[in-house]
């Protein structure tokens, strides 16, 4: 099975733009606690490098793109993020990478758990031990 789990968004557009509304436990499948986002980011600059335990994640690339690799230990996959109306969901215990950030790139993340340090795998090795347990 994929990894890649994508969410398309309704686009409400009219001769004055487009608008897209995101609410928690509705479009985004869980209840929402936090949102981050990165900017300014380096096209050489790679970011990420950690998985999570609890946490489930939509990221959307609102501006620009970038590519997301996930890899649940057994596979890996790469992804590119360019698209407002999409947002891919990361649950589970996923390792992810970020690079190729473009010049305009705002990546959105939509977060179902305030900020805990506690529960990152900053560690490759660590992490693969905890999947294949
Ligand atoms: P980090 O997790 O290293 O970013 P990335 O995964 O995008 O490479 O986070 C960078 C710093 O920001 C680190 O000191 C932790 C801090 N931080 C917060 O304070 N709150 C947050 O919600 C996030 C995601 C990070």
């Amino acid at each position: 099975m994929s990894l890649v789990k994508w969410l398309d968004f309704n686009v409400i557009g009219d001769q004055r733009g487009e608008l897209i509304s995101l609410e928690s436990c509705k479009t985004i499948p869980f209840d929402i606690k936090r949102v981050y986002y990165l900017i300014n980011t380096k096209m050489d600059q790679a970011r990420g490098f950690h998985a999570h335990r609890k946490l489930r994640q939509v990221a959307v690339c609102i501006s620009g793109s970038c590519i997301m690799t996930l890899d649940d230990g057994f596979k890996r996959e790469e992804v590119v993020l360019n698209s407002f109306s999409k947002g891919l969901l990361i649950e589970g215990i996923i390792w992810r990478e970020m690079y190729n950030f473009s010049r305009d790139c705002v990546l959105m993340v939509i977060a179902s758990e305030h900020y805990d340090e506690q529960d990152y795998i900053r560690n490759y090795e660590a992490f693969l031990r905890e999947v294949r347990k």
